[in-house]
Order: C-alpha cells, then sequence, then structure tokens
C-alpha cells in the first residue's frame, strides 16, 4: 500500500486530480469510479481546474458510482447520483450518458444490484476507484463486519454512519435512509487502482486501523491492504495516529508514489 502524507486535504485533491489526469492521458475512455460525501470533494474541484486549464481531458471518460442510498425518490438532491451528476459529471462537461450507477429506487433492488455489478465488468472495469472512509472504517457503504468478499448488494447502514450523514439532510437523522446499496469488498477489489482520500482527526483512527492493523472484517478499508494497487492519501490529521508515519513521509520522498502510473 502507498501512504502518502500530505499538508492538507487540498494538496491531496490536487495530486489526485493529476494522477487521473495522468490515467486519462494514456487511456481517454478510463472508467473512473467516484465516491461521495466531503472527502472526495477537493479531488473533483482539482479535476474541474485542470479541465478548465485545459490540462485534462475527461471528454470519453466514464463515470461509475460507488453506492446509492435506497428509497429516495429519484431526483432527491442528496441521492447519489443527484450528487455525482452536479459535483462531477457536469462539472467535467459530461452528460448523464457518461455515468452509470445503481437504481436505488427499483422495485426489485436485488435484481439492480447484480445487474450494477454485471453492468461494471461488462464496462471492462473500473480503471480508477476513487475511495473516502467512514470513522468506522467502512469503504462504500460496506460497514463493519462485511464480507471481504462480498459483491454489490443491499446493506443497511450503522447508528455511526447515519449520525455521520445526517449532516446532508439538515441535520436530521430521521431523513438519511437505512439502507443502501454498494459495491461489494470483492467488486472494490476489482478495480485496476485503489485511491482512498482521508482528511481530518476523526478518521486517524480509521486509518490506522486500515494501514497498519490487521485485515480484518471489522475494519472494512483493510481489504485494501489484499490489493496490489491502492493508494491512501492523508493530511497530517488523518495521519496523527500512524505509527510509520515518518517512514512514509521518507519513502514518498525518496520515490514519489505517484511515478509511473
Ligand atoms: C460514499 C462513500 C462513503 C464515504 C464515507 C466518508 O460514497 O463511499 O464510504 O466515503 O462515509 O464520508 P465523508 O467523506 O463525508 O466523511
Amino acid at each position: 500500500m502507498e501512504v502518502v502524507i500530505v499538508p492538507d486535504a487540498r494538496t491531496g485533491g490536487e495530486l489526485i486530480a493529476a494522477a487521473i489526469g495522468r490515467l486519462l492521458s494514456h487511456k481517454p475512455d478510463a472508467l473512473l469510479g467516484v465516491a461521495t460525501g466531503s472527502s472526495p470533494l477537493p479531488i473533483y474541484e482539482a479535476l474541474t481546474a485542470k479541465v478548465r486549464a485545459g490540462e485534462a481531458d475527461p471528454s470519453r471518460a466514464r463515470i461509475c458510482q460507488l453506492d446509492e442510498y435506497v428509497g429516495l425518490p429519484p431526483g432527491h438532491p442528496e441521492s447519489y447520483r443527484s450528487v455525482v451528476l452536479r459535483e462531477v459529471v457536469e462539472p467535467l462537461g459530461l452528460t448523464e450518458s457518461s455515468f452509470m450507477g445503481p437504481d436505488g429506487s427499483a422495485e426489485d433492488i436485488e435484481g439492480a444490484c447484480a445487474a450494477y455489478d454485471r453492468a461494471l465488468g461488462e464496462a471492462g472495469g473500473v480503471d480508477l476507484q476513487l475511495l473516502g472512509i467512514g470513522t468506522d472504517g467502512h469503504i462504500g457503504f460496506n460497514e463493519p463486519c462485511s464480507s471481504l468478499a462480498s459483491r454489490t448488494r443491499i446493506k443497511t447502514l450503522t447508528e455511526q454512519t447515519r449520525v455521520d450523514n445526517a449532516r446532508f439532510f439538515d441535520n436530521d437523522i430521521d431523513q438519511v435512509p437505512h439502507h443502501v446499496i454498494t459495491q461489494g469488498i470483492g467488486t472494490i477489489l476489482e478495480a485496476r487502482h485503489l485511491v482512498l482520500l482521508a482528511t481530518g482527526e476523526g478518521k486517524a483512527e480509521a486509518v490506522a486501523q486500515t494501514v497498519e492493523g490487521p485485515v480484518a472484517a471489522l475494519v472494512p478499508a483493510s481489504a485494501l491492504q489484499l490489493h496490489p494497487h491502492a493508494t491512501v492519501v492523508v493530511d497530517e490529521a488523518a495521519a496523527s495516529k500512524l505509527k510509520l508515519a515518518d517512514y512514509f513521509r521518507a519513502t514518498y520522498a525518496a520515490k514519489p508514489a505517484w511515478q509511473g502510473l
């Protein structure tokens, strides 16, 4: 696992946007897996700035979603489909036709999960999957004790995650859905490159367990240790509980982890 410690979220966003720009320059129709929530926003801002400056061309890129709430009415502003369209697809000048995601309002949710998992494979697989991390160590919405081999399926959110996400729903936990569709951990691990961005002290414990703890279903993000190309970008606050922080700094200074992407 590559661990890159950056001074702040903005720098992390720029570093990751640069990697996406390089991916697009050698694979213009790359399938980019996007996450939602607060963490990846600096990436989308930096990528949009690069595109506007003519430094990256996403015109043939394809975008796919990591997870989705179940039961929000279509078009709800906090459905992840709406969020991805607003934060990623539109700013990059793309249209809905370059975008795929699971249908959280389907009558047959199990069928929708299986169809989405299949569609990702048929699209050639995800080239670079962006990830955030929950305070409880989840990736996507694979909550603690998710199977490390899981596929796209319906999951129940923990109380902690619903509390964390209430800020997107007028700080009213009752509005936060209980259920979600999420790519499984096995599905996520099939992406060619995993890039997790975590910022702030609230993520420090989850980051330390992900990077330095054992691979355990209790900390779903620790499954990144099983991936041959996983990069974890953290700001100083999120890195504050890493025992090997100095080693990671020295390693990155000696040979930038992003080289050769
Ligand atoms: C959302 C997702 C989640 C979030 C995580 C952190 O698509 O995949 O795993 O990344 O809940 O959320 P923030 O970034 O808002 O702290």
